[in-house]
């Protein structure tokens, strides 16, 4: 690739998220000069500050070591560079089609910057297709780069909570629209990538990513399932699940509250919007997940019924962690949060506990001992590693949905 830099491209990411943020910071890292865009005020001049607005291990030393390097620059608009990675929200709308406004608007924003040459890497999880809509976008406002510049998806697998480790070691699909794209990025994950890079398709590789998150989606909804028929039953499910598992060629995962955040609950979507009639299954699985979620629901108020008519008094119930997973602080589409929220709406005392959240969270959190100390209901829906080993008044109600009392 012609680079200059000393053949070391220089670098624009657009969007500085979960996923952004720590991708230009580890490219920064290995010398490349990366400028971080990011429509919001606040996360640019934080990073400027080589500071970090999500808690992910290990980011905040990285982070301040490339900034002060003068590796990392954040700002509200791009420059010219010879590689654009996209890492923008792709949530959906409406009836769950994709909204695909903020690829749209950073694609738009760097347009007038695209120079001959350039590669554009999408890696926002987006519906099949989508990265020839960025060429159609590109092209119809600069026709004269038809030829001229490289386009690829390249999805992003990362385990929040791990994710400087998983960008450098991760296996990742590559996918260029034409041959050449995708030799052109594959050559570029190769400055920070230790992982294999695979070449594919745009198309198959936008597929690979969607299908990753609908296989975890459709393995949990068996195992919520099996949580519910347990719970009738009086079968612990942990255990019985434990015990399955113990088979050589079965693997079940964990039941839990429901499933959240912005990948899990969101990309099966993508393929049940675009092939409605050629999906029952998981579509079945993202309903049978969010069912998970009412079915918590009404066991906690079921509880507080029993309780009321025993005691006389409406119970105080402790919601043991809102994040969407254990030991982060991500909220999105996380079903604790709307469980907490949806008791709380529907005027049940709670004390909100979330770990991951400064107690100064405009929330109104309550700190994880004060609560059980407090509450008449404990309720676990996330398995934060601090709800683990508490001790608890033997009298209390419990309900673990997410299993942080398995022994
Ligand atoms: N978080 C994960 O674990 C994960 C894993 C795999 C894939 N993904 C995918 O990666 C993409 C990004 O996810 P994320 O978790 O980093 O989201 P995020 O919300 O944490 O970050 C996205 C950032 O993009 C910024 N932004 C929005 N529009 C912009 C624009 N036009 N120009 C520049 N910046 C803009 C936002 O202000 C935000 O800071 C999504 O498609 C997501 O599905 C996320």
């Amino acid at each position: 690739m012609n680079y200059n830099m000393e053949n070391k491209p220089s670098v624009v990411m657009m969007g500085l998220g979960y996923i952004g943020l720590p991708t230009a910071a580890l490219i920064a890292s290995r010398g490349l000069k990366v400028t971080g865009v990011d429509i919001r005020q606040n996360v640019v001049e934080t990073i400027n500050k080589g500071q970090i607005h999500i808690v992910e291990p290990d980011l905040d030393g990285l982070v301040h070591h490339v900034v002060k390097e003068g590796f990392l620059n954040a700002a509200i608009t791009p420059v010219v560079a010879d590689v654009y990675l996209i890492a923008v929200p792709t949530p959906f709308k409406g009836d769950h089609e994709p909204d695909l406004s903020y690829v749209e608007s950073a694609v738009q924003s760097i347009i007038p910057t695209l120079k001959k040459g350039a590669l554009v890497i999408l890696e926002s999880t987006s519906p099949v297709g989508t990265t020839r809509k960025i060429e159609k976008l590109i092209f119809d406002t600069r026709p004269e780069l038809k030829g001229h510049i490289y386009l690829a998806y390249c999805p992003e697998r990362v385990l929040p909570g791990n994710i400087i480790h998983e960008l450098k070691h991760n296996d990742r699909a590559i996918g260029g629209i034409d041959e050449v794209s995708t030799q052109k990025a594959i050559a570029f994950y190769k400055n920070f990538v230790v992982g294999e890079l695979h070449p594919t398709n745009a198309k198959t590789a936008e597929m690979v990513k969607l299908v990753e998150n609908a296989s975890r989606d459709n393995q949990i909804a068996f195992a919520n399932e099996l949580s519910i028929i347990c719970d009738k039953a009086e079968i612990n499910v942990w255990n019985m699940i434990a015990l399955a598992n113990k088979h050589p060629r079965v693997n079940i995962l964990n039941p839990g509250t429901g499933v959240g955040g912005h990948c899990i609950a969101v990309d099966p979507w993508f393929i049940v919007s675009e092939f409605p009639e050629e999906s029952p299954l998981i579509k079945k699985s993202r309903e049978a997940n969010n069912y998970k979620t009412e079915w918590v629901l009404e066991k906690i108020k079921n509880k507080a019924l029993i309780f009321k008519s025993e005691q006389g008094r409406d119970p105080i119930i402790a919601c043991m962690g809102l994040a969407f997973k254990p030991d982060i602080d991500d909220l999105r589409e996380s079903p604790a949060l709307y469980v907490t929220e949806t008791l709380e709406s529907q005027n049940f005392t709670i004390l909100a506990v979330e770990p991951n959240l400064a107690t100064s969270d405009d929330r109104n959190l309550t700190d994880y001992n004060e609560a059980i100390d407090k509450a008449d209901i404990i309720v676990y829906l996330v398995a934060h590693n601090e709800f683990k080993n508490l001790e608890t008044d033997p009298n209390k109600s419990i309900l673990d949905f997410c299993g942080v009392l398995k022994k």
